[in-house]
């Protein structure tokens, strides 16, 4: 095709979805395809919950969970953290309703006070640097910058954190930590291979800086939505047999699982650092609430795989419509690619670089709220503009259907217009 003839293509191929841009523009939407929460029909399996206790308040070991105690929560509890991050229940604290707060106390804590017989952060580099796996979790970021500490970006592949370049990067001794989403990563789902988590258990042996930690935040640990799951190492085994276990903490919560914010989380690590960790907790409260543990024991017990198993029932059918769309409308034109993750909450998608802020605008003007372009990235700044995240459990699935037509569009668009714009 002559140049001329090409940029006539082009011309009228604008012209066309830009047609179709305005007609859907037209059409009253209103969607929020933002953040990974749980939709109503997902709460409504956890709805037992209230009322579960029938006045029963007697826990397992024969404590009432009315009163004052038990800092690291119920036994009972902890032996369902320990499900979750394939962890004994002595290593495992069951905590208030957010993990989030979890890992902003131990990281506050490795940074300015040590954390059991370590020393803190800040008495060895005044320019403390977490490693942030990109694309990532902006709440992870959000912790990190709110704290004072830099982020050094690292690539994800397909079998987790680029491992050469986490080797590289521990050469640093201002490099203290790394955030990790280690099981249907959030945003790209990938789950990481089992030379990976041997080689970040390793990290905290070889890194130059002696108090290296990983922060391994197992938030989807038990999110799958195929038979059989995808299955994810043992940190803690693979750090024992390094000997670094002081240097791992793991972290997950059920609010994904029963109610999004009202349920339990759980931090899990060495048993002597939990008891250092316990030492500074003891100064801001004086338990957890174990009456939403007790009711979550009785809930999930022996429980957990046939209850996650009824979510993705609901959720699998909203990721299969993403990729339907996305396949129909974007595949084998080499102007974006996604991830197919088997769990979790989120697909990761890339547009051509340049695109993004723009897509996400055009999605905005046409009723769509997607998260901000950047947000995967720390300091909100993708270097190439690519990424956008898909969160698709929160909408119903004929109105996901509609979002993502808008977005297949918004993509097309964004991108002959990039190319009529770079025509010669
Ligand atoms: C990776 C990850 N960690 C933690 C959270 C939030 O956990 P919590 O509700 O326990 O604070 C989310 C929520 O989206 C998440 O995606």
């Amino acid at each position: 095709m002559s140049n001329s003839q090409d940029l006539k293509t082009l011309q009228s191929e604008e012209v066309e979805l830009t047609f179709e841009y305005e007609r859907l523009q037209n059409c009253s939407i209103s969607l929020d395809l933002t953040r990974g929460k749980p939709s109503t029909r997902q709460t409504d399996l956890s709805s037992k919950l209230d009322g579960i206790l029938e006045d029963n308040f007697i826990c397992e070991d024969g404590s009432d969970a009315r009163n004052y105690g038990g800092l690291y929560g119920l036994p009972e509890a902890r032996a369902l953290g320990g499900e979750l991050l394939a962890l004994k229940p002595e290593q495992v604290l069951a905590g208030g309703n957010s993990s989030l707060t979890l890992m902003h106390l131990c990281v506050d804590q490795c940074l300015r006070l040590g954390l059991g017989e370590a020393k803190p952060w800040l008495a060895d580099t005044k320019n403390p640097v977490m490693l942030c796996p990109v694309p990532g979790y902006d709440r992870h970021f959000a912790i990190s910058e709110s704290l004072g500490i830099k982020m050094q970006n690292i690539a994800m592949t397909d079998k987790g954190p680029d491992r050469a370049a986490l080797r590289e990067a521990v050469k640093n001794p201002d490099v203290v930590g790394i955030w990790c989403v280690p099981k249907y990563s959030n945003p790209t789902g990938c789950t990481y291979d089992e030379v990976t988590v041997a080689a970040i258990a390793q990290l905290p042996g070889t890194a130059a800086c002696p108090e290296f930690k990983v922060f391994w935040d197992n938030a989807y640990s038990v999110h799958d939505l195929e038979v059989p799951p995808t299955k994810l190492a043992s940190l803690m085994s693979h750090a024992q047999e390094s000997g670094t276990e002081n240097g791992v903490l793991l972290f997950a919560s059920t609010s994904k699982i029963t109610f999004a914010g009202s349920g339990i989380a759980f931090v899990g690590m060495s048993e002597s650092n939990l008891a250092a960790l316990g030492k500074h907790l003891a100064y801001m409260t004086i338990g957890p609430d174990k009456v939403n543990q007790l009711r979550h024991v009785r809930l999930l017990k022996n429980n957990i795989t046939h209850h996650m198993q009824k979510h993705a029932a609901i959720i699998k059918p909203k990721f299969e419509a993403v990729e339907q769309c996305l396949t129909q409308k974007l595949g084998n034109r080499n102007i974006a690619t996604w991830t197919k993750p088997t769990g979790g909450y989120f697909i990761s998608l890339d547009t051509l670089p340049g695109l993004a802020k723009n897509v996400i605008k055009l999605a905005a003007n046409a009723g769509v709220k997607l998260t901000p372009a950047g947000a995967t990235y720390p300091y909100g700044r993708d270097p190439q503009d690519t990424n956008i995240r898909i969160a698709p459990t929160f909408v119903k699935l004929d109105d996901l259907e509609i979002g993502m037509e808008v977005v297949a569009l918004c993509i097309q668009l964004a991108t002959v217009r990039q190319q009529l714009e770079n025509h010669t």
